[in-house]
């Protein structure tokens, strides 16, 4: 199964960079996801290429224009079908793990980055399927929010993370926080690794962990465990 995301933004500099480096670059070396940019200047009207215009009705701040987006998403579906195509706004639905792992499931994505005051309307009733936020803070522009959410998609895909495993025992799978976690010295400035961890013990290690997990949740994020 191969995956790819388009990412369609007005600056596609800002988001190239954490697609270079670490466990996304190696997953795209290995041919596991495919990461394209596009820059909607270039499908902007006019000889300014424009992009972007006043609110109909007035208020602050400048709307893009439907015209650059429909042409550049209307392009990339007359290439390939597309799962999904996601719009990064604060007035989204919020990401979370089970969100990406849903997602991750899919093979051809579409992320368009929001900019200014926002997007023309129709876009958002014609083109989105997923409209989503990052958190609930309003960042400038969509760019980093649509880095996150392909990092998390990302390490899901079988075969990007060495230990097949991992992504599965990752904070928030199973509505759990991490349980704690140390490497050596087993004795740092007298600081000292739970003897547990080093019983060589797996299944009291195992019952350790699920306690640990349990125990931080309910004092950090109770809110996980309801229901
Ligand atoms: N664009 C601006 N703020 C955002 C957020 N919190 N999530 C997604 N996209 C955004």
């Amino acid at each position: 199964m191969s995956f790819r995301i388009d990412i369609v933004s007005l600056l596609p500099e800002i988001i190239k960079s954490p697609f270079d480096s670490s466990i996304l670059m190696r997953a795209q070396k290995k041919g596991l996801v495919k990461v394209h940019f596009h820059d909607l200047r270039e499908y902007g009207e006019g000889k300014h290429r424009q992009v972007d215009d006043y609110a109909f009705g007035g208020g602050a701040g400048m709307v893009m224009l439907a015209g650059p987006i429909f042409k550049c998403i209307n392009e990339l579906k007359s290439q390939r079908d597309y799962d999904a195509v996601i719009y990064t706004t604060p007035d989204g639905q919020k990401f979370t793990q089970k969100l990406a792992n849903k997602l991750s499931l899919r093979e051809n994505l579409i992320i368009l980055c929001g900019h200014y005051k926002g997007i023309d309307q129709r876009v958002r009733e014609s083109l989105i399927t997923h409209e989503i936020s990052i958190g609930d803070y309003v960042l400038s522009g969509g760019e980093l929010a649509a880095a996150v959410i392909s990092d998390a998609l990302i390490r899901l895909i079988p075969g990007v993370l060495n230990d097949g495993s991992s992504a599965l025992t990752d904070s928030f799978q199973d509505n759990l926080l991490s349980h704690p976690i140390y490497t050596r010295p087993s004795n740092f400035e007298g600081m000292k690794v739970p003897d547990v961890l080093l019983s060589g013990d797996s299944k009291k290690i195992e019952i350790w962990k699920a306690e640990q997990a349990l125990k931080i949740t309910k004092a950090k994020r109770p809110d996980l465990l309801e229901g």
